[in-house]
């Protein structure tokens, strides 16, 4: 398996294009399947979990061309075949049951392996499925599937119990197609829902309230496949910014929505980052007054919890104290043990992380555990005395596009090396 070989201390310099939002293309990719015809979406990152993502809807009968050099792709949906997803696909990524929504709008049936925990918590999908009941759907549970069936979905009124992106995204794509006016409270205001949500209307959905907390969804007869564009991806930015930031360089991020980042670009500030922006570009640079602050994880326009694990390496290397407090998912701190042997000095009391920031880090081989647990070793190699070597990297391969390529780009020391036992 290959592993990531950094020489940490050098400060990043420069700019770098940032790729499309691997969290909204999954489910536009997904959406596709509610039209006939053949979608083109451009700025589709070239990730292990798109190409995941491709397979179940190939499985499910769309034929796809991915032009990875341009990050185009294709997906042309004449008839659907199945209307189930295995569990070999599932397992592999949970975002595979955002097309419960898409198959039950369309073949009024789909059968969905029920994803296990996962890394970062417990995880569960039932809002999903209550939202579906609401909306006239049978749901069954067996044999670890999850069968919904609906003779015709209706529109309803659905109050979220906990604002999920997931389960809005999903409800969204079940109501573009349903008989009637749906209508979800709650909602997540995530640019990566409001971007579904623009692909949909795009198709001809009629929808109103996007990045609100309420989303009214009139119910169509048909959608239309169409080109779209996918965002940029807001917590690749983020990780870049905290890159150039733990080396105390000046990184200049290009091709990015100022806007999706403003939490991070306030808490950038706080810890005594010069930050400045443009319309689609933002940098950051070092002053002489960094310090720790206080982050807590929070739907957005809140921090976002995929960058809790970044912003928490940086915490650890800035002077003072830094305080952490996950608020979205359980299990989110696998990164601290292996930060810790790198020298870093935080305490965990339940949901807060408490680092007591340290000058530098040291060097030593360190694992991933999850893909923004993964990136946050990568960013404490960068700044760490000496060679670190990282391992199971394939989790940073699920989201973030040629990181090593684009962090050599602008001066850091990483090679990405073939083979290794373990
Ligand atoms: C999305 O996961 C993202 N994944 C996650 O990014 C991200 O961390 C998360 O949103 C929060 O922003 C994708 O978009 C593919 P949720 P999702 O439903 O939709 C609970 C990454 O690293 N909940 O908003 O699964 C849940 O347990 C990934 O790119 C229920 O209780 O997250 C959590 O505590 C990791 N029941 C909270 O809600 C449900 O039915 C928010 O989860 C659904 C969720």
């Amino acid at each position: 398996m290959d592993y990531y070989r950094i020489q940490g201390g050098t400060p990043l310099e420069g700019s770098v294009r940032i790729s499309g939002a691997k969290n909204a293309a999954l489910p536009i990719i997904v959406a596709s399947l509610l039209a006939d015809g053949e979608t083109v979406l451009e700025n589709v990152p070239n990730l292990m979990d798109i190409r995941t993502i491709i397979r179940v809807i190939e499985y499910l009968g769309a034929r796809t061309e991915f032009d990875t050099q341009r990050n185009l792709l294709r997906i042309r949906v004449e008839s659907l075949k199945n209307a189930e997803v295995p569990y070999e696909l599932v397992k592999t990524m949970r975002a595979s049951i955002y097309v419960m929504g898409p198959l039950l709008a369309r073949t009024g049936e789909s059968t969905v392996s029920l994803p296990g925990g996962c890394a970062i918590g417990e995880r569960p999908v039932d809002i999903h499925l209550s939202g579906f009941e609401a909306m006239g759907a049978r749901i069954d549970l067996e044999h670890g599937n999850i069968r919904a069936s609906a003779s015709s979905l209706s529109g309803a009124q659905f109050a979220m119990r906990k604002v999920s992106v997931g389960a809005t995204a999903n409800l969204m794509m079940a109501a573009v197609l349903a008989k009637g006016t749906t209508v979800l409270e709650n909602c997540a205001m995530e640019p990566d829902v409001v971007d579904l949500g623009s692909f949909l209307m795009k198709m001809g959905a009629r929808i109103s309230g996007l990045g609100t907390d309420r989303i009214e969804i009139e119910g169509v007869e048909k959608l239309s496949p169409v080109t779209y564009s996918v965002i940029p991806d807001r917590i690749e930015a983020g990780t870049f910014l905290i890159a150039g930031a733990i080396t105390r360089g000046k990184i200049t991020i290009n091709g990015v929505i100022p806007d999706h980042i403003a939490a991070l670009l306030g808490t950038l500030g706080e810890m005594g980052y010069r930050v400045e922006s443009g319309n689609d570009w933002v940098s950051v640079s070092p002053t002489n007054r960094i310090t720790g602050t206080i982050v807590r994880t929070h739907p957005f326009p809140g921090f976002p919890t995929d960058l809790q694990a970044p912003i928490m390496t940086l915490g650890s290397t800035s002077p003072g104290l830094h305080v952490v407090i996950e608020t979205i998912f359980e299990n989110r701190f696998t990164h601290v043990p292996e930060l810790r042997r790198m020298g870093a000095d935080i305490t965990i009391e339940g949901n807060v992380a408490i680092a007591r920031g340290v000058e530098s880090l040291s060097a030593a081989p360190v694992m991933m555990s999850d893909l923004r647990a993964g990136a946050a070793l990568v960013l404490a190699a960068l700044q760490a005395k000496g060679i670190t070597e990282i391992r199971r990297i394939y989790h940073c391969d699920r989201g973030y596009e040629d990181l090593d390529g684009k962090l050599r780009s602008i001066g850091a020391v990483i090679e990405r090396v073939s083979g290794g036992s373990f």
